[in-house]
């Protein structure tokens, strides 16, 4: 069963999985098809007066693409244990292959967004985009180029305003 709880109740477990294993980042299309990804890349802290995860998503994700159509996300803190499943969703896109399916992962509606859930992971931040920005190259040093974006593909950086926050019982 899931609970509300407060931010600091899950502070810790959430960062001790970045940047690796990673969260699990969930998300919808206009067409009801829920999606997951990985990420190892985020911020919780405060935006525009508001608590918000920001959460450094590229063009190419099939999740980016379902952001911009619907504005919203859930970020979930993985088991140990739930490796294998976190390295899949990092691989795979959800363009393909039905992730949740593949790997057996049930999932619930959010309680304030429209992204769903997953059952297995232990705590839940759900986010509701307030803004966004891009990372510009001309912001960027030479290395950090060199180093992150060799092909482009620059972030995305979706402020969510965490909506609701939960925990297992
Ligand atoms: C540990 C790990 C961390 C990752 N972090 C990010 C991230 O912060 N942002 C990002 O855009 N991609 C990140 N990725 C890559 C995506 O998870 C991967 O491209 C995924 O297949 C995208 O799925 P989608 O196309 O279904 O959205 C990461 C992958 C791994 C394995």
């Amino acid at each position: 069963m899931k609970v509300e709880c407060n931010l600091e109740d899950v502070f810790g477990v959430m960062m001790s999985k970045l940047p690796r294993p990673g969260l699990l980042v969930t998300s919808i299309g206009l067409d009801g098809r829920p999606n997951v990804m990985t990420i190892g890349w985020g911020l919780v802290g405060t935006m525009w007066g508001e608590r918000a995860f920001m959460i450094a998503i590229r063009p190419s994700r099939h999740t980016h693409k379902l952001i911009e159509e619907i504005s919203d996300f859930t970020v979930n803190v993985p088991t140990n244990g739930m490796e294998e499943t976190i390295a899949y969703c990092g691989k795979v896109s959800g363009r393909d292959y039905d992730k949740f399916k593949e790997r057996k992962l049930a999932i619930s509606d959010g309680k304030r967004v429209k992204s769903p859930i997953i059952e297995d992971c232990i705590a839940h931040f759900e986010c509701k985009v307030l803004g966004k920005s891009r990372v510009l190259p001309e912001m960027l040093s030479d290395d950090m180029q060199k180093a992150f974006y060799s092909a482009g593909n620059f972030n995305t950086l979706y402020f969510g305003k965490l909506l609701s926050i939960l925990k297992n019982k």
